[in-house]
């Protein structure tokens, strides 16, 4: 950790922003229906999000990362894809999205878009076909289907639970089943059927050819399925070893013979086309495969997503993904917020339980969402620290539409304007992920908050328009200023890719970082102030109070 020479592949200026431009980026991920909708259907869309190019560029991200925006009937927000090569109506056309990829890329702005290879629509060309033809057809031969149980296939082959409630098998009514990991409407595909490999090389292309400059991987882990004759229980499946590789689902070692062949794709183009696996797997190094030159190239880590606001956590973290990150080739990739979990200006907000940061969120918000356990401006203070803090590590930082404003979770959704089959699939268990959902805040007041011009399909609380893009616009102590100068600064720093702990004097509550070019980062997670260490000061995630640096703050020198 205290080498501090360049690394090669960043040291050359060129380089940089070219082949290797995703190492370091700062990537902005919108959900393209809560973003900005342009035609005031209620629905944000391609025009909304090419409208607020501007706001992305002065925001300073170097790029964006699409949520899906394929024809879906939204039985998982989008995640249910109909058509891999086309945009859902309701959200533009073609030419809309060619006209967004030029307004982004001449803002200096790369895309990448997401991409569902687990599963499809229940909606899908293939899947239809799949059902109107018979068992053992090369039709079915693109899903997972199995004979049912019991003397006419009326029980299901396992009793295998979908990751949001239910059975994960559906009978089609001709003795047979289909699996669906996640909801009915999403059947996994079958990866060892040629003609679904090359369907998604085929889409790789098409999308590479429009100028897409990448592609976040969902469900990454899940592709490579070995069911054998006999399926085996839920429960042995929790118990099955999930670091071999012969899970029978999950993270299975021929996963990365499908990277490969899509690495060949990405190294058709210049700059090679790069990819961010969302890999959930049992550790760093299985991790790392994914991650490697030969496969996607990056992955995510949710390490800090998952901790609390704590530093020793956060040390361990920072350190140990770093060198895994180095290990496999890769850069490693820092996120807080996304799109299935509760926002982090809220888990701040509530009290720590080690390492379960998100799984609390969720269950103040069964409870009901509501005060006193939620500590609103000490949620956000401490997402702020973190943040900073965050910005200034070696490595991709991935952010969340509506952090850099520091909005919270919505927690109270009336259920019958939930959407998330999370939801609906297990009542009383999970909340679903609606409440980081909910359109932004563009204006203080008028419809929408200035979202659209005629309601918004998520309903936005009173409290929103306080944390608007137009409310915080120029107020210098506002999140969204916090967010452009932090990073506007890490453009006018970055540097190599390593990081070096300094000694902070035997305070535990302390971490101080320092990078090759002499930028230095403090963060106070202690409640009380400490002593500023030395060097010029660049920023800070609330005032100093003269030499001191307040609890709960991080800031930057330069020294
Ligand atoms: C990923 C997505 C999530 C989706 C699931 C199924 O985890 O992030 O939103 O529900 O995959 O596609
Ligand atoms: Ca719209």
């Amino acid at each position: 950790m205290t080498d501090t020479r360049p690394v090669p592949e960043t040291s050359d200026e060129s380089a940089r922003s070219d082949a290797t431009w995703w190492r370091q980026a700062a990537v902005y991920q919108i959900y393209p229906r809560s973003f900005a909708d342009a035609n005031g259907d209620g629905i944000g869309d391609v025009r909304g999000i090419t409208s607020r190019v501007p706001y992305l560029k002065k925001l300073g991200i170097d790029a964006v990362w699409l949520s899906p925006f394929y024809p879906s009937a939204l039985a998982d927000g989008g995640y249910d894809v109909d058509d891999y090569r086309n945009v859902d109506p309701r959200l533009g056309t073609l030419d809309d999205f060619d006209d967004m990829v030029d307004a982004l890329h001449r803002a200096g702005i790369k895309l990448i878009v997401d991409i569902v290879p687990n599963h499809s629509s229940n909606r899908h060309e293939w899947f239809t076909q799949a059902l109107a033809a018979p068992k053992g057809s090369p039709e079915r031969d693109r899903y997972i289907f199995r004979d049912g149980l019991g003397d006419n296939g009326q029980l299901p082959p396992a009793d295998w639970t979908s990751a949001f409630g239910g059975l994960a098998w559906e009978p089609v009514g001709d003795g047979q089943w289909y699996m669906h990991y996640f909801a009915t409407e999403q059947p996994d595909f079958n990866w060892d059927n040629r003609e679904v490999r090359d369907d998604f090389l085929a889409t790789l292309r098409f999308w590479s050819d429009r100028g897409v400059d990448g592609f976040r991987v969902d469900v990454a882990h899940g592709l490579a399925k070995e069911l054998p004759a006999v399926l085996p229980s839920q429960a042995e499946l929790d118990a099955m070893e999930k670091t071999t590789g012969q899970h029978p689902l999950w993270d299975r070692d021929e996963v990365h013979e499908i990277y490969a062949e899509w690495r060949g794709v990405f190294n058709e183009y210049d700059p090679p086309r790069i990819a961010v696996a969302e890999a959930w797997v049992a550790t760093p190094e299985r991790r790392a495969r994914y991650a490697s030159a030969e496969g996607l190239g990056q992955a995510f880590n949710f390490d800090l997503l998952e901790a609390d606001f704590d530093s020793a956590q956060f040390r361990e973290i920072i350190t140990s993904n770093l060198e895994q990150a180095k290990g496999a080739g890769s850069s490693t990739t820092w996120v807080f917020s996304n799109h299935d979990v509760v926002r982090h200006a809220t888990r701040y907000g509530l009290p720590p339980l080690a390492g379960r940061a998100v799984k609390q969120g969720s269950e103040w918000l069964l409870a009901g969402g509501r005060e006193p356990e939620l500590d609103i401006a000490g949620g956000l203070r401490r997402a702020r620290a973190a943040t900073l803090m965050m910005l200034a590590l070696p490595g991709s930082a991935y952010l969340y539409q509506g952090e850099e404003l520091g909005l919270g979770e919505v927690a109270d959704i009336p259920a019958e304007n939930r959407q998330d089959p999370a939801f609906f699939r297990n009542p009383g268990v999970d909340i679903g992920r609606d409440g980081c959902r909910v359109p932004l805040p563009w204006t203080h007041e008028g419809s929408s908050f200035g979202f659209g011009s005629d309601g918004a399909h998520l309903p936005q609380p009173e409290w929103f328009g306080r944390f608007s893009v137009e409310a915080e616009d120029g107020d210098p102590g506002s999140t969204l200023e916090l967010y452009r100068r932090a990073l506007a600064l890490r453009h006018e720093l970055q540097t190599a890719e390593e990081l070096e702990w300094l000694d902070v004097g035997g305070s535990a509550d302390v971490l101080h970082f320092r990078r090759p070019n002499g930028w230095e980062v403090v963060t106070n997670f202690g409640t009380g102030p400490i002593a500023l260490p030395a060097g010029e000061r660049l920023i800070s995630s609330r005032p100093l109070e003269g030499d001191t640096l307040p609890g709960e703050t991080t800031v930057w020198l330069k020294n």
